[in-house]
């Protein structure tokens, strides 16, 4: 018997869910299941380190777990819970912190590419990426998917895990792996194709595909889609090209057709208009019995936040021994049991 790999991926709460989170992750996700012991775990006190609005944060943080669960991700087969929930998440970035050099978080480029656009730059800014060690070491994962935006912070996971492991001469941390979605699923934004859609854009317009948009908006955003001048309907990674490749790796992906079929799909079209229309419509197709599924979660929120408090239970029962035998390791006294 093989013992399964374990899993442990974080979302952030804050921005809007689009279609390319969905695509791009948490479609696959949803899919593979079963095949590895997964820990999906909105990362609330994460999207503290910038400016929020508090009843906002809250609503999307519900919505989240409501979009996650209306997408597939199944709390009989995964664990699903809030961070602030659990509050080993909290202790053992305090732990790390008192074992991570400061160099090492400076030198971290999201760190220097958020600070440098702001006024006055919070601690927790620069100790982000100390609270995701803890997220992806508590659970010993051995894998985490994220983007190559997030590869540095898991090397940085990896080289505080080696750190605490020489120093304390245990083997007691997992040293997490990157594991990078295959390719085919990266959505770029309609309006600049050149760049991946954004969570922290999908509020401007024509920009991203929220999942939660309505039939009529999708095709809107889809018809303000950026191509070019030359009207040919191929996939290709030609700068030029990039809407149209764009386009067609989205209808690709959310019909599950090889490139052969989408190709002749729109043989007969008549110009971009067309592209555009059939997109949006095979679109349209996929994530409506998404939003269907999320509407009915959201009605009753009572429902919701006892699965959460579910996941929470299950997460801390993980967490939290791990947490304790770092604290043991370190020096501290646990309290006597009652
Ligand atoms: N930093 C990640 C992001 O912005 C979110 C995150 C927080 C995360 N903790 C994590 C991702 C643990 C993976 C594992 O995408």
């Amino acid at each position: 018997m093989t013992t399964k790999k374990r899993v442990l991926s974080g979302i952030q709460p804050s921005g809007e869910f689009h279609l390319g989170n969905y695509l791009g992750a948490v479609r696959g996700w949803a899919a593979r299941q079963d095949e590895k012991i997964n820990y999906f775990c909105i990362v609330d006190l994460h999207s503290l380190t910038m400016p929020q609005d508090p009843t906002t944060l809250r609503a999307q943080t519900r919505s989240l777990a409501a979009i996650l669960l209306a997408c597939g991700i199944d709390p009989a087969r995964s664990t699903l819970f809030v961070q602030s929930h659990v509050t080993a998440h909290v202790e053992a970035c305090w732990l790390l912190n008192c074992l991570t050099p400061l160099g090492w978080l400076q030198r971290m480029t999201q760190f220097k590419d958020k600070s440098s656009r702001q006024e006055t730059i919070l601690t927790g800014l620069l100790d982000y990426p100390v609270l995701q060690a803890g997220d992806i070491m508590l659970y010993d994962a051995d894998e985490v998917p994220v983007g190559e935006d997030q590869r540095q912070h898991v090397e940085l996971t990896r080289n505080i895990g080696q750190r605490f492991n020489h120093i304390y001469e245990t083997e007691f941390f997992v040293l997490p792996e990157v594991k990078v979605p295959e390719a085919g699923a990266r959505v770029m934004g309609l309006d600049n194709p050149e760049n991946k859609m954004s969570k922290s854009m999908a509020h401007i317009r024509g920009h991203a595909v929220r999942l939660l948009d309505e039939p009529k908006e999708i095709l809107r955003s889809f018809k303000r889609a950026k191509t070019d001048s030359d009207n040919e309907i191929v996939f290709s990674s030609a700068p030029e090209k990039a809407g149209v490749n764009n386009l067609l790796e989205i209808y690709e992906a959310v019909t599950d057709k090889d490139r052969e079929t989408v190709l002749a799909d729109f043989a007969n079209a008549r110009g971009y208009g067309d592209l555009k229309v059939g997109v949006a419509e095979a679109v349209i197709a996929a994530v409506t019995p998404i939003r269907e599924r999320y509407d009915y979660l959201m009605r009753d929120t009572a429902e919701l936040d006892r699965l959460l408090a579910k996941g929470a239970d299950d997460a801390r029962t993980q967490a939290q021994p791990k947490v304790d035998a770092m604290k043991e390791l370190m020096g501290l006294v646990l309290p006597a049991r009652k």
